[in-house]
């Protein structure tokens, strides 16, 4: 038989056993009860459902959708390997756009997609479509509910011919298994490990410390007690093309306390004449610390209050930072500018750079 013949042509032998059959047609209602169970209408059966050969048509389809999304998502990341980043394409109507972007987009779309077909024509053509009409009933299912549930999935399953297909079933599989490939190639995205780069800036011993608005060095005179000055490695331009990425790291605060005020060994220690120097990245998640309270020598942080003390090692006293902002080791150098003694000892910015 064709596909297209009618399923009425077939005796009733060939046709499938339906165990919904008896619940088909409508309910006869009850003497003037206009709300009566109209019931469901007659079942039609499908091509696939009486012709073997038909329903092999449908499988090969469905087994074909699966295996070109396989395909797709291996061109994919073959298109994200071969194709250069700067590869430009004409597209009509669209014009120039990069080629890597159209591949990448049109492969994972057709893998996508065919999944998405492959699914639904399975469903249409294969799988039962006979409908079935339940009274409600409580929530709670009972002990025979629940068999009869299990009953009924495993005869859907049958139904399906998750386990008789096996051709779909292993090319739905594949598919399946294929398609995260593509998230994880894009992974290489995120660029190679920093490896120790984010454990050191720019600071070096005998760099001198630039004022960041006047862009002139410091000298110990600049930095009154109550100020609060922002400072950047000497030689680090503005118009350098890594610039941000270099002051991210290396953007220092500077405060000058009275000595005596200064609670902590090590900041004195480390301060020239109480000349303190901070990292101005917060140890949270890495917001630029910048709102000082010259009485009480805390510093805030705007994005999550977390608030530092810096007359004592610049300790954490309120908020989510998890640790002290890192102190720069700074002096004087012979022609009286203010000049860090070397790099900060420990990586600046949010902790969990500590852990890499
Ligand atoms: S980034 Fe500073 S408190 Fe969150």
């Amino acid at each position: 038989m064709s596909e297209t013949g009618s399923p009425n042509d077939v005796s009733e032998e060939h046709l499938p056993s339906e165990r919904a059959s008896a619940e088909h047609g409508a309910v006869a209602a009850p003497a003037g009860d206009p709300f009566a169970d109209p019931g469901l209408p007659p079942h039609q059966h499908r091509v696939q459902d009486i012709d073997e050969r038909a329903a092999k048509r449908s499988e090969r389809t469905v087994a074909l959708l699966f295996t070109l999304s396989m395909l797709a998502t291996v061109a994919f990341i073959a298109a994200y390997v071969a194709i250069p980043v700067d590869k430009s394409v004409y597209i009509f109507p669209i014009g120039h756009i990069s080629g890597l972007n159209f591949a990448l987009g049109v492969t994972l779309g057709v893998a996508l997609f065919c999944i998405g077909a492959g699914a639904v024509h399975w469903a249409r053509t294969l799988m039962s479509d006979v409908e079935t009409a339940d009274d409600r009933h409580p929530i709670a299912a009972t002990p025979e509910v629940k068999a009869k549930v299990m009953a009924d999935f495993k005869q859907g399953a049958a139904e399906s011919g998750f386990g008789r297909r096996k051709l779909i079933r292993n090319t739905m599989f594949g598919a399946l298994a294929l398609v995260p490939l593509s998230g994880v190639v894009l992974l290489r995205d995120l660029g190679p490990l920093p490896e120790t780069k984010l454990r050191h800036t720019l600071w070096r011993k005998g760099k001198l410390l630039v004022n960041m608005n006047t862009h002139e060095p410091l000298r110990p005179e600049d930095v009154v007690v109550g100020s609060l000055t922002f400072a950047s490695p000497e030689g680090l331009e503005e118009d350098s093309h890594d610039f941000q990425k270099e002051i991210a790291k290396a953007a220092l605060m500077i405060v000058r306390i009275q000595p005596d005020n200064i609670k902590d060994k090590r900041t004195l220690d480390w301060s020239h004449e109480g000349i303190v120097a901070y990292s101005k990245i917060c140890t949270h998640v890495g917001c630029p610390v910048s709102l000082y309270e010259q009485q009480t020598h805390h510093v805030l942080c705007p994005c999550h209050q977390s608030t530092f003390d810096l007359a004592d090692g610049a300790r954490v006293i309120f908020g989510p930072a998890g640790h002290a902002l890192p102190q720069l080791r700074i002096g004087v150098n012979k022609d009286g500018y203010l000049e860090a003694l070397g790099d900060f000892d420990e990586p600046v910015g949010p902790s969990f750079w500590e852990r890499g």
